[in-house]
């Protein structure tokens, strides 16, 4: 009777995986051939789902969400680390595994040639039911790599053909290839690259078992995963950190220029970030999570950021403005009876002024600290927008 109930629930059990195993695509920036894509593939098939890489020839690091093509049918160079040779296709798979593939393109570009090429022409599934990006060498924290990041790119481009994404970033800076994987370190831990990869891979799967067969995420919906300097090198202080909810914004920073006068070059490099940037105000989402950036600075935690590829301005939440204010006279909606040229200097009315505009909510949730910080942003930003608004009223 014992026995007889274990293997029921061992049948239960198979039978979830069977249901919950997925088919992925695994995509990222730095090349098809380094070691974080590879034990990321690994992982995510050792927990029985189907797995594709197929990722750029080599390394095509903040390239964003840029769509750039192989320009010849054949490789004029070597792909990374010479595993396919100059002369080869521009599109092919690696010689040892029939499921990893390489396009001379970038990230965006090698989802679509995946969608529309490769699934279809080779796989036994056309459309994923998701798709890994990363994990990155180095984090992406805050919008500005959001739109920056080639890790990301890959994902929002991914949810935009309707498919969730995930991206995910390591605090670890040198690239290393997938021949190189340390099976223990000289501290005697798994190499930080497996280490990525399987906290990658935990949160997918439970992710997984939380979705119960259905979407992984909504539609429109993806997740930046960053995580902090897995330690294992070294010593054991960061090998296991714990995932915590944040957002994209909020102690974020964005990028400015430094000229060098002998060289007349200009490096990226000085890092804007307070208050008052734009960056930092809560507009969307839970203003009392803790931004990825601050909580990557705080240590040994990894973030989990949700977003959508709904860009639009939101007309709920938090420090909302009026878009039928904001935009003035000229900018009309289409059902207006009269609509007036985009020339006309002198319009006025344009707009039916009787159409009934969201209110602006700057309310935001008082009773602890983080709350006090959004509080500060939010008051910057009512200033901010009074700054604007006077600006609008002068030059009509
Ligand atoms: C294929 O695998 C073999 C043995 O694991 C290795 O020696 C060889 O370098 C690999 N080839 C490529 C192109 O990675
Ligand atoms: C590309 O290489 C293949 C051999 O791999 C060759 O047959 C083909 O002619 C080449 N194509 C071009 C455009 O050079
Ligand atoms: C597709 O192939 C994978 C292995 O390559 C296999 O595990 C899976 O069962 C196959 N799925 C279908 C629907 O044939
Ligand atoms: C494996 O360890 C060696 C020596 O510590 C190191 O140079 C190499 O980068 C490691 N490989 C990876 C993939 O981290
Ligand atoms: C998962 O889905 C199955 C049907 O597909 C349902 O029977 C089961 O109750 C669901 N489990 C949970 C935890 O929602
Ligand atoms: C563990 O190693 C990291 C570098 O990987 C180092 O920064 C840290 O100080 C070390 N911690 C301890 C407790 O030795
Ligand atoms: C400008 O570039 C030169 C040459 O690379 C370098 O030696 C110098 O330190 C740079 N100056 C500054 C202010 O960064
Ligand atoms: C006209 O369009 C606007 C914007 O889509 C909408 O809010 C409004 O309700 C519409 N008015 C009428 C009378 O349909
Ligand atoms: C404004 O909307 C009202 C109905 O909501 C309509 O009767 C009127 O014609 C509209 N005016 C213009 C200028 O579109
Ligand atoms: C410009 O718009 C006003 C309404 O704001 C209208 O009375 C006038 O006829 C328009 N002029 C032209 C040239 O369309």
């Amino acid at each position: 009777m014992r026995l007889a109930k274990f293997y029921a629930a061992l049948a239960a059990i198979a039978n979830l995986f069977q249901i919950n195993a997925l088919n992925i695509l695994i995509t990222n920036d730095d090349g098809f051939g380094v070691s974080n894509i590879r034990e990321l593939y690994k992982a995510v098939k050792a927990l029985g789902h189907n797995a594709y890489i197929v990722a750029s020839a080599s390394d095509k690091s903040g390239t964003g969400g840029s769509l750039s093509f192989a320009t010849t049918a054949n490789l004029t160079a070597d792909t990374q680390y010479g595993i396919v040779k100059a002369g080869a296709p521009s599109v092919g798979a690696d010689p040892n595994d029939s499921h990893i593939w390489y396009y001379n393109g970038t990230p965006s570009v090698c989802v679509m040639v995946a969608l529309d090429y490769i699934l279809s022409t080779f796989a036994n599934f056309s459309t994923p039911d998701l798709v890994l990006s990363g994990p990155n060498y180095g984090d992406n924290l805050g919008d500005f790599a959001y739109t920056g990041s080639g890790t990301i790119g890959a994902t929002y481009f991914s949810i935009g053909r309707g498919i969730p994404a995930i991206a995910f970033s390591a605090n670890y800076p040198t690239t290393t290839p997938y021949y190189e994987v340390n099976t223990t370190t000289k501290a005697g831990l798994k190499d930080p690259a497996t280490i990525a990869a399987e906290l990658a891979a935990n949160l997918v799967q439970s992710l997984v078992a939380k979705a119960n067969g259905s979407r992984i995420l909504p539609l429109g919906y993806g997740l930046n995963v960053n995580m902090p300097y897995i330690t294992s090198f070294d010593n054991s202080s960061c090998v296991d950190p714990p995932l915590i909810h944040t957002r994209l914004t909020g102690d974020a920073w964005s990028y400015g220029v430094k000229f060098n006068a002998s060289t007349g070059l200009f490096t990226a490099g000085l890092k804007v970030g307070n208050d008052a940037t734009g960056i930092n105000v809560c507009i969307n989402g839970d203003c009392t999570l803790i931004g990825e950036t601050a909580l990557i600075a705080k240590g040994c935690y990894s973030s989990v950021s949700v977003f959508t590829v709904d860009y639009d301005a939101p007309n709920f939440g938090n420090n909302v403005v009026d878009e039928t204010k904001l935009l003035g006279a000229l900018v009309q909606n289409l059902n207006s009876t009269s609509l007036i040229g985009g020339l006309n200097a002198t319009a006025t009315a344009g707009r039916n002024a009787s159409v009934t505009t969201p209110t602006a909510t700057s309310s935001v949730i008082t009773n602890d600290a983080s709350a006090a910080r959004w509080t500060r942003y939010s008051g910057t930003a009512a200033s901010l927008w009074l700054v604007i608004g006077v600006f609008l009223l002068c030059s009509f």
